[in-house]
Formats: structure tokens, C-alpha cells, sequence
């Protein structure tokens, strides 16, 4: 089967489209934290929203990404071990499918809230940990295999990019695997009007997985007729592991931003 047969199939079953805009008491939270220099201040407050008064919250799907899924089914480069960790893993759906996968999950994200609704979902599939990515504590750094991050870093302004970038990177231990499923603006995307989050990432942007020593193996996304603005899946690995491969497969568009 190939893979986008596979893609086609699973996106009958992905959840409603999650490009409505934040909810103004939201928004209200992120101008508040944003304006005091908190670029992830605003998102426990959002969960905090969603769990005790239902406001919808955007990236929620209640599924893992499809293109993670795809990853996981077949690794473009072979992780060395089975330590994972899954960065802002939100409500935890990634990180099931990573533990499903057959790997041993950290999952972290900085938002207490978050990070307890899932360990209430799924206990026994991950350490879950509160942790800032920003300012990550000494045992996580260099100590796994495979690192997965999805839609964290376009959900961060601009002032942090880089360093959230190098902190992504950074968890990975040498010959480690980094995917990283983002939001890529085109040439044709206008970001001077654009009303993020999430604030898609310029191409040009991603040489700062560089800073952490990390190798790129493969940007796969479904190319322009997708739109000026699409998801992307970046395989990256640090040296003295497998070989990196050039190249990569053209993605289809996935529902799911
Ligand atoms: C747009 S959500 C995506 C959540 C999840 N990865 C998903 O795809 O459903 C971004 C997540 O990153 C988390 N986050 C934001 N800043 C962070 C930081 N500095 N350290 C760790 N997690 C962070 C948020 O709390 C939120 O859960």
C-alpha cells in the first residue's frame, strides 16, 4: 500500500479542521503573557480554559498527526535505541503512538494542566513530566534516541525560535533522531498580515537545528499547490549514528495544523 493511499485512508477518520481561530478568552491570555515577555505562559491557562469551561482549543485532535504516523511506520533513518521524548505533547496523543511504536516515552510539556490530563488519559505510556523547553533541566538534555516535536515551535514567536530550535535538538543523544512536523510559509505567504499563533516558519529559519549539531536527513512536504502555507515533516539526526539520507518523499497535505 502506498504511503498516500494510506494518508487518504486515515484522513476520513482525523477530527474536525483545526484552522478555527482562538477563542478571544484565549487570545485575551496570549496578548497578556506575550506582552509580559512569557512567550508559553498563555498555554496553561488555555488548558485551563478547555478542561474546566470547553473552550475548543485549536490543535486539539483527540489523534496522533498523521505524519508522525506515517514516520513511525517507516523510520526514514533508523533511531539507536528506544529512549523517545515527545515535546509539548499537549494532551498526549503523539506520545501513545510513539509508546505504540515499541519505544520508552518522556513526554513533557509547560503546561502543568495539560500534562496532567494526560497522564489521566494514558498513564502508563510515558513519563510525564512539566518541563520548559526553554530552559530544559540537565537530565533531559542528550538523552534520546528519538526526539519527536510536533507544532510546538510554530506556536512560539519569533524572539524564541532559535533557542526553542536548539533545545529541541539538543535532547537528542549522538546518532539520535529528531522529527518535526511544523508549519512552513512559501513564497507566495504573506507573514507581514499574518494573525498567529501558530506564525508559520520561513525555510530559512530551520538552519538553526545547525546550532545543535544536528544533520538534516529529510524536509518532506506536499509542495505548493498545498497553499502558501503547509505542514512539513523535517527528519534531522546528530552525527555518529546512522547515515543521514538526502532527499525525502513528497508529503500529502494533511487536515491537521
Ligand atoms: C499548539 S500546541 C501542540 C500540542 C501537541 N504537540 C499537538 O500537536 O497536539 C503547543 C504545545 O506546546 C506546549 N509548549 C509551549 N511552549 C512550551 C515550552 N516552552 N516548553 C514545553 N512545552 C511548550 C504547549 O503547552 C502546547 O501543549
Amino acid at each position: 500500500m502506498t504511503r498516500r493511499r494510506r494518508w487518504r485512508r486515515r484522513r476520513a477518520a482525523d477530527p474536525p479542521s483545526a484552522t478555527a481561530a482562538l477563542d478571544p478568552r484565549v487570545r485575551a491570555q496570549l496578548e497578556h503573557h506575550l506582552a509580559r515577555g512569557a512567550p508559553s505562559g498563555w498555554f496553561d491557562a488555555a488548558y485551563r480554559l478547555c478542561r474546566d469551561e470547553g473552550v475548543g482549543l485549536p490543535w486539539l485532535h483527540a489523534a496522533p498527526h498523521p505524519y508522525l504516523l506515517d514516520w513511525l511506520a517507516q523510520p526514514l533513518t533508523t533511531p539507536p535505541g528506544p529512549r523517545a521524548v515527545v515535546v509539548g505533547c499537549g494532551l498526549g496523543d503523539d506520545a501513545q503512538a510513539v509508546a505504540e511504536a515499541g519505544y520508552e516515552v518522556t513526554a513533557f510539556d509547560v503546561a502543568p494542566t495539560a500534562v496532567t490530563w494526560a497522564a489521566e488519559r494514558a498513564p502508563a505510556v510515558a513519563r510525564w513530566r512539566t518541563a520548559d523547553l526553554l530552559a530544559l533541566p540537565e537530565d533531559l538534555q542528550g538523552a534520546f534516541d528519538l526526539v519527536v516535536e510536533v507544532h510546538t515551535v510554530p506556536w512560539l514567536p519569533g524572539v524564541v525560535r532559535d533557542a526553542a530550535m536548539a533545545a529541541v535538538g539538543g535532547l537528542a543523544r549522538a546518532g539520535g533522531v529528531v522529527v518535526a512536523i511544523t508549519l512552513l510559509a512559501g513564497q507566495q505567504a504573506d507573514l507581514t498580515t499574518d494573525q498567529g499563533p501558530p506564525w508559520p516558519q520561513a525555510p530559512s529559519e530551520l538552519a538553526t537545528y545547525r546550532t545543535a549539531e544536528l544533520v538534516r536527513v529529510a524536509l518532506e512536504h506536499p509542495g505548493p499547490a498545498a497553499g502558501p502555507v503547509f505542514e512539513a515533516r523535517l527528519t534531522f539526526q546528530r552525527p555518529h549514528g546512522t547515515p543521514p539520507r538526502g532527499g525525502g518523499l513528497p508529503l500529502a497535505p494533511a487536515p491537521h495544523t
